[in-house]
């Protein structure tokens, strides 16, 4: 058993009855509640350290001060995180917006945002002597828990649902993960793969669990950093289990805390109308999720119909005077070839979403046209070339030098 500190990091707490974990505990959730457990920083020891260290390097690591890891040879790195806000006006004129940006996640190497919650989940499995990672998913977690596993030498056996799409299942298999499809819904595997992975030493990197969370909040502290410490007005987060969004909201919180940033933005949990148990849960005013009994979305990065932080999530709404909002599948199809077509970045049908349901907020009323708002596009469009080439049409056939030559012609007549 590891003795020593994680850094800052104190302690695991639940939220709710205030349950404690020690840091290297094998343990996800609240015995009592059920409740997500997370991770809590003397937050003044984090300042010392930040005022007399600065902010040292780039990506992830950089943000050391509020990471629970304490010996530098168990940090495992691709260089996740970095990843650009893009001041996105073009976009923004679409879409009707003065102030936008995009926090481009598709940039992190496996192409999701899943990396940087990965990076610290293998660091601390190795920090706690794990036997081996293990995480189920509906493929980027999977393949980017393979890829950090691989880089720190440790096993890792991940559970995808029957589906998957193909480009994911190829990333985690050629990492040398092993590799399981099981026909039962996600909720269920989900729950099997916590209830068997504790007893036999996998330290579980699933999509809420408390390191994962800890990894993924530093798109915030990125964010913010590269505001200059302006706080947005809203941020929209694509939801599925409600890990990240968890993380987000957690990273700007910890800043305030610090005194780092003096306000919070407004979190926009978004999903695809097909699988949204959060938004249609929070529209009724629930406490808790209401499952989804029928998931079906183009977008299945996002189908998880039983979010396993939804109670977390519907808190987070309350407490950032938030909004959930969902958007159709020929909406997010829209926006992803959008996205693209303004701005260069082909994200997956999930990373479109915010950008769909951007125009349903600002149409509603809820963002305003002069408001800040950061999109958070979470992953990348090649993984998934089946559900992208419904929204991008097919290339035209040409057979001689002179129907080439009227290509080009009407190429430069047509409108932009
Ligand atoms: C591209 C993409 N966006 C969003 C999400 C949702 O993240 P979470 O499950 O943490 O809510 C996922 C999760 O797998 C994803 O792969
Ligand atoms: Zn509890």
């Amino acid at each position: 058993m590891p003795t020593g500190r994680f850094g800052s990091a104190l302690k695991m707490v639940c939220g709710i009855c205030g349950e404690e974990h020690e840091i290297w505990e094998m343990v996800y959730r609240c015995g009592r509640c059920d409740y997500p457990l997370e991770v809590v920083y003397d937050y003044n020891e984090a300042l010392e350290e930040i005022e007399k260290e600065g902010f040292k390097g780039s990506g992830v690591w950089r943000y050391r001060a509020l990471l629970p890891i304490s010996n530098p040879d168990h940090i495992i790195t691709l260089r996740e995180g970095g990843t650009p806000l893009i001041r996105a006006r073009r976009l923004g004129r679409e879409l009707g917006l003065e102030e936008l940006y995009i926090k481009d996640e598709t940039r992190n190497p496996t192409w999701s945002f899943k990396d940087r919650g990965s990076a610290v989940g293998v660091s601390m499995a190795l920090e706690v002597g794990a036997r081996a990672v293990g995480c189920v998913s509906s493929g980027n977690m999977a393949a980017s828990l393979a890829s950090y596993a691989a880089r720190g030498g440790l096993r890792c056996i991940v559970l995808i649902p029957r589906g998957t799409p193909l480009g994911k299942v190829a990333q985690t298999l050629i990492c040398g993960a092993e590799v399981a499809e099981v026909d039962a819904p996600y909720p269920e595997i989900c729950r099997m793969a916590l209830r068997f992975g504790g007893g036999l030493g996998v330290y579980m990197v699933h999509n809420d669990a408390p390191m994962r969370v800890e990894g993924q909040k530093t798109i915030s502290l990125e964010a913010a950093e590269e505001l200059g410490w302006r706080v947005p007005d809203w941020i929209l987060v694509p939801t599925s289990s409600a890990g990240n969004f968890s993380a987000v909201w957690k990273g700007w919180r910890e800043l305030r805390e610090m005194g780092l940033i003096d306000g919070l933005p407004r979190m926009g949990l978004v999903q695809a109308e097909g699988n949204a148990p959060i938004v249609r849960s929070y529209i009724r005013g629930l406490e808790y999720v209401e499952p989804n009994p029928e998931p079906k979305t183009i977008a299945p990065a996002i189908a998880n119909p039983d979010p396993p932080s939804g109670r977390r999530a519907l808190r987070i709404l309350r407490a950032s005077g938030g909004h959930a909002e969902m958007a159709s599948d020929a909406e997010i199809l829209h926006a992803q070839r959008l996205l693209a077509s303004t701005e260069g970045i082909f994200a997956e049908p999930a990373g479109a979403v915010p950008a769909a349901c951007a125009r349903r907020m600002l149409e509603g009323g809820i963002i305003d046209r002069d408001d800040m708002v950061v999109l958070v596009v979470t992953g990348a469009g090649v993984k998934d070339v089946e559900a992208s080439l419904k929204s991008c049409g097919s290339p035209v056939e040409l057979h001689s030098p002179e129907e080439i030559g009227a290509f080009l012609e009407a190429c430069l007549g047509r409108e932009q």
